[in-house]
C-alpha cells in the first residue's frame, strides 16, 4: 500500500520535529521589545546574574533601568563595549529645557559612568552652588566645572529652548564623571542646580547641539576581573539562556529552549536538574525521526 502523498507525511514530520521547539515555553527571554538580552541582564527574576536583576527588568516589552533616583528607559545595550545607555525623561536637551531633580547611582550598584558620558548641569546658582566652591579645598565631593565643557556649554544656551531662558553662561557647569566612581549621585538640589544635560556622544556634530546624542552611559563588568563566565557562554552556545536558581545560593542555572534548568548547558547528555524521568528534547526528537522515517519507508 502506497500513501497518497509522500509529501504529506514529510512535511508532517518535519513539523513533528520542529514541534518541541515551536512550543518553546523558555522562562527567560532573550530579547525584551527590540532589545537583545544577553548576559549579565535577564529579562526575570532567575534570568541573567543576580547582582544585576535588581536594577535592569523587562516590563511589557520595555526594559528598564531601576535606581533610586527614579525608573528609566534602557534605549540600547553596547555588548562589545559593555555600556548600557539610558535616557532620563526629566533631562534636559537642546529641543526642550525641563527642572530635575537629578540622577543617582546606587552605591551597591554594579555600574559606573561610562566614559563618554558628559554631565552639563544647567542655571545653577553662582553663589550658592558648592561646584564652585569645590576642588580648591579639601572637600573634592563635587569637581570643579570642566575648562574643556566651556564650549559644550555655550552651545548648549544656544539652543532655542534653552536662550529663551536668558541665562548667564557662567550658570553652566559641564564635567565627565569618570573618576567619581559607581557611587556618585547628582542631587541638583543640592548643587542648586534646576536642570541638567547629558550627552554620549556628538553624533560628528561637534557645533549642532540639535544633533548630540543625549542619554546617560553605564559601564558594567561582568565580575571582579570582567571575565565571561565559561559555564554561561556554553550555555549560551548551546542555545541556552544564563539564569540562577532561586535558591539562597543562587547557583548558575541555564535556562533552555524547553523550558527546563541545567547546571551545565543544553547540549544532549548533560545532568537535568529537574531529574532524569524526563527524556531530553534531542533524543526525543531523533526519536520521531527515525520513527517516521520508518513508517515513510515501511509505505513505500
Ligand atoms: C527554570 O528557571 C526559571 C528561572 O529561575 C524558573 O522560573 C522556572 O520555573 C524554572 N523551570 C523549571 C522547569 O524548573
Ligand atoms: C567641607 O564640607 C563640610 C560638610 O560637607 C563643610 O562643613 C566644610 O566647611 C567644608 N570644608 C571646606 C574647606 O570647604
Ligand atoms: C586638608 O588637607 C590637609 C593635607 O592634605 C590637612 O593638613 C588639613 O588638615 C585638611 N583640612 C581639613 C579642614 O580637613
Amino acid at each position: 500500500m502506497k500513501p497518497k502523498n509522500p509529501c504529506i507525511v514529510l512535511l508532517s514530520s518535519v513539523f513533528i520535529i520542529f514541534l518541541p521547539s515551536l512550543i518553546s515555553s523558555q522562562t527567560c527571554q532573550k530579547t525584551c521589545g527590540k532589545i537583545p538580552i544577553k548576559y549579565p541582564f535577564g529579562t526575570g527574576p532567575g534570568c541573567g546574574d543576580p547582582r544585576f536583576q535588581p536594577y535592569v527588568t523587562c516590563s511589557q516589552q520595555q526594559l528598564t533601568f531601576s535606581t533610586h533616583t527614579g525608573c528609566y528607559t534602557i534605549t540600547s545595550i553596547d555588548y562589545n563595549n559593555q555600556v548600557i545607555y539610558i535616557s532620563d525623561p526629566t533631562m534636559s536637551t537642546c529641543s526642550c529645557t525641563q527642572p530635575s531633580k537629578g540622577f543617582g547611582l546606587d552605591w551597591d550598584a554594579p555600574f559606573s559612568f561610562s566614559d563618554d558620558t558628559v554631565f552639563a548641569l544647567l542655571d545653577c546658582s553662582t553663589t550658592s552652588s558648592p561646584i564652585y566652591r569645590a576642588g580648591g579645598g579639601n572637600n573634592s565631593t563635587f569637581p570643579m566645572c570642566d575648562s574643556q565643557g566651556a564650549s559644550i556649554c555655550s552651545l548648549l544656551y544656544s539652543c532655542e529652548a534653552i536662550s529663551r531662558l536668558s541665562l548667564p553662561i557662567s550658570t553652566c557647569c559641564v564635567y565627565t564623571p569618570v573618576d567619581l566612581g559607581p557611587s556618585f549621585d547628582m542631587n541638583l538640589e543640592k548643587l542648586q542646580c534646576t536642570s541638567y544635560s547629558a550627552l554620549v556622544g556628538f553624533n560628528s556634530q561637534e557645533t549642532n547641539p540639535e544633533g548630540w546624542k543625549y542619554g546617560i552611559g553605564l559601564k558594567y563588568k561582568f565580575n571582579f576581573n570582567n571575565d565571561y563566565p565559561e559555564l554561561c557562554a556554553s550555555c549560551e552556545k548551546s542555545n541556552g539562556v544564563c539564569g540562577y536558581n532561586n535558591s539562597p545560593y543562587k547557583s548558575f542555572a541555564c535556562n533552555c529552549p524547553d523550558g527546563l534548568n541545567t547546571t551545565t548547558d543544553c547540549f544532549y547528555g548533560q545532568s537535568w536538574s529537574h531529574g532524569s524521568r524526563f527524556l531530553p528534547w534531542k533524543t526525543g526528537t531523533l526519536l520521531i525521526v527515525f520513527f517516521t522515517f520508518f513508517i515513510l519507508f515501511a509505505f513505500m
